[in-house]
């Protein structure tokens, strides 16, 4: 994400059912807005609507007119601390940005009433988080003709390991007392999941996958399918689109909203990422301070999730790679060093280790990166690059470790592209040849942490167990 995008408006208002305060943040002069344009008792203008209740599923009355203000691509990430925050974006084709205040409307699960068709909201247990835009008139390459906005929210304050249902867009001034809310534009509902608190030892799953490269109709054709596996966040280890262009990025998007709108996805930057700028101010990731430059922050970013901490580092030239050395051996350090962490996981995209007929081992990551991953312990490495499964023994210098003392290599690289030739090398136990597309889950729960890899069916083509 851009700096443009950093100084995020949190508002954390809770809806009072009769204008009066339910928490001190809210305003106690019986005519409670979500934001301060609405507070003088006037009369809303525009269209309004009864919020007695809020239907979640969407009333047509709610489908965004004029088109250009519907929310597209809505995905989550953390950019703070996963067990009480989440960052939502998304993007509209309306480009007036002073006209529209990005709000995310949202509510635990269990405050929900009703299921499908007939979910309700409470609106007094309602809570409303507002942000921030960031404008793409300018377009790029070959993009001038898809102007749209960036939108970001990122909420705060949230219980952690928590299901919670949202609505994001924008509307006006909410009258508390005459129940109504004035031009709501808002997306169908979506849920997203609070991380684990730091330290504690639940289980949790996370997903892994890398390289889609363009295969829209394959990952749309899976993501129903995905989005209903049990997982708690998803990792992208780079190379979803061919060439980064702003419309192969609403092609990615398009194919993988049913992950991206529901779940929180962490990315990291592959080599077809090729507009940069665009890849970063699209998606929200974690800021790290010192020693990481300002000119790579969210290269290499790091966050915790329950009794694990998950790194995530770009690998596309030997430039970045050494600039991010010092703050990976820092952060490696700490997390070695703190007693609630048991796990390690690094995501990458060009792989340590592997014996793809394609690309192989990769140098730079191999000199600079696997002597920390070995001295800190490092557990497991996702990468991607080569478009095929292949898993490592227990490495450290160089060599199999039969007691589990190393790391272990993965290369997670087909989610749906052009499959690559596998093949084996001293340290390869597993290899799997790209045609067959792959996916990983992986079940930490305490001192134990099972992985299982996946054809793009969901048939399985490896599993293995780590314990501590
Ligand atoms: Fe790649």
């Amino acid at each position: 994400m851009s700096l443009l995008l950093i100084g995020l408006l949190m508002v954390g208002c809770e809806f009072g059912s009769t204008g009066n305060t339910t928490d001190g943040d809210v305003p106690t002069d019986g005519d409670t807005a979500v934001d301060g344009d609405a507070a003088d008792g006037d009369e809303p203008d525009g269209d309004v609507e009864p919020i007695e209740t809020v239907m979640l599923n969407a009333p047509a009355a709610w489908i965004t007119t004029p088109a250009t203000k519907t929310p597209l691509n809505i995905r989550q990430s953390w950019t703070g601390d996963p067990a009480t925050s989440i960052t939502i974006a998304w993007r509209t084709e309306l480009t007036d940005t002073a006209a529209y205040t990005p709000k995310v409307w949202f509510a635990k699960a269990s405050d929900v009433e009703g299921e499908g068709e007939a979910m309700q909201l409470p609106y007094a247990a309602a809570l409303v988080a507002e942000g921030t835009g960031l404008n793409y008139t300018a377009g790029y390459d070959s993009n001038a003709d898809y102007p749209f906005v960036l939108w970001t929210v990122e909420v705060t304050g949230l219980a952690p390991h928590t299901d919670y249902y949202f609505r994001a867009g924008t509307f006006g001034a909410v009258d508390l007392e005459a129940k109504t809310m004035a031009d709501p534009e808002l997306s169908p509902i979506f849920s997203f999941r609070t991380g684990l608190k730091k330290g504690a030892a639940e289980p949790f799953r996370f997903m892994s996958c890398g390289d889609s490269r363009g295969a829209y109709e394959d990952i749309a054709a899976n993501a129903e399918r995905l989005n209903a596996l049990d997982f708690d966040f998803w990792l992208f280890n780079g190379d979803m689109t061919n060439g980064g262009s702003a419309s192969e990025w609403m092609s990615w998007f398009n194919a993988m909203d049913p992950i991206n709108n529901n779940n929180v996805v962490m990315v990291q930057q592959g080599n077809h990422e090729f507009v940069a700028e665009l890849y970063y101010n699209q998606f929200n990731l974690p800021k790290m301070g010192a020693p990481l430059a300002e000119e790579w922050q969210e290269h290499a970013w790091s966050f915790n999730y329950g009794n694990a901490h998950f790194i995530g580092l770009n690998t596309i030239t030997e430039m970045v790679v050494e600039a991010e050395k010092a703050w990976l051996e820092a952060d490696l350090k700490a997390a070695s060093e703190d007693d609630d962490i048991d796990w390690i996981f690094v995501m990458i995209h060009h792989p340590a280790y592997s014996a793809s007929k394609k690309h192989g081992s990769t140098d730079r990551v191999v000199t600079h990166f696997v002597p920390l991953f070995e001295k800190y312990g490092v557990d497991a490495v996702f990468a991607g690059h080569d478009h095929n499964y292949e898993r490592s023994c227990s490495v450290r210098q160089s060599n199999c470790q039969t007691d589990g003392s190393g790391v272990v290599y993965l290369v997670v690289g087909g989610f749906y592209s052009d499959g690559y030739s596998n093949g084996t090398d001293w340290w390869t136990v597993t290899s799997f040849h790209g045609d067959l597309h792959n996916y990983m889950a992986v079940d930490v729960n305490d001192k134990s942490a099972s992985f299982v890899a996946y054809d793009g069916d969901g048939n399985q083509l490896d599993t293995f167990t780590l314990t501590k």
